[in-house]
């Protein structure tokens, strides 16, 4: 048995945050092609639905800084998103990028070997958490078994929605720092990880996570040498625009 210390991630640690967005695109194809070019295992992206139900791949609630167009993602429908180039903004190479679906962005991840983290954003122009949920559901089931995936979000709720539907996903519970009661909370999603922000990180969470069986991964490091103690403490897993920066 070997007796070696682990100084960083595993590579199926790494996962991409938005896709590789320090070099493409947040939340695009064109991102999540990258990100496997570097090598990442898994991708982490963010899902909403438009007004026509369609469950898209985008971070915000509105289409402003992402794209050429403008306006709430609410009073918008699929059509209206197929007419905008959400590359353009970040470089002229990337011209012609759309807002993916979930249902396309699974089916490449599939082909590119991919995990997906899908985080469930709750945006106030959705109408309902099950419509949420079940649109994640149905896109799954179209994707089939060909793509690895866990689900995180800020909402407790949509965690408990989605675990109801999709008993056998690993879910993450994302949190800006770690509530005093987290151990009750996750429990009664019930969650099996944390998802933190790297500056709240700390051994004795990891040491106490370890203890309880939960898993503990951050979010959005970019250094990897912010994070060099925690690995041998038992840190699960990095989110990061630059994944190159942790698997080279
Ligand atoms: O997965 C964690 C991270 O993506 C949460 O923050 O704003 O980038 O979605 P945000
Ligand atoms: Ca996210």
């Amino acid at each position: 048995m070997s007796n070696s210390v682990k100084t960083g991630p595993q590579r199926d640690e790494v996962q991409a945050h938005r896709g590789a967005s320090a070099v493409a695109p947040e939340n695009t194809l064109a991102a999540f092609r990258a990100a496997a070019e570097q090598g990442a295992q898994w991708v982490e992206l963010d899902v909403a639905l438009l007004a026509d139900g369609t469950l898209v791949v985008i971070h915000d609630d509105s289409v402003d800084r992402t794209t050429s167009g403008t306006g709430s993602l609410g009073a918008l429908n699929k059509d209206d998103l197929d007419r905008l180039d959400a590359g353009s903004w970040f470089g002229a190479s990337f011209a012609g990028e759309r807002v993916p679906t979930l249902s396309e962005t699974l089916q490449l991840l599939g082909q590119l070997g991919l995990g997906a983290n899908i985080e469930i954003k709750q945006h106030e122009h959705h109408r309902s958490l099950e419509q949420l949920t079940t649109s994640v559901r149905a896109a799954l089931r179209t994707a089939g078994a060909t793509t690895r995936v866990m689900i995180s979000s800020f909402d407790p709720e949509a965690l408990a929605a989605m675990h109801r539907l999709e008993p056998g996903l690993e879910m993450a519970m994302l949190w800006s720092k770690v509530p005093p009661n987290w151990q009750e909370r996750l429990a009664s999603i019930p969650a099996t990880t944390i998802h933190l922000h790297y500056k709240a990180l700390s051994i004795g969470l990891l040491e106490e996570a370890g203890r309880l069986g939960i898993k503990v991964r951050v979010w959005t490091c970019n250094e990897p040498a912010v994070l060099a103690s925690f690995w041998p403490a038992g840190l699960s897993g990095v989110i990061t625009d630059n994944p190159a920066a942790f698997l080279n």
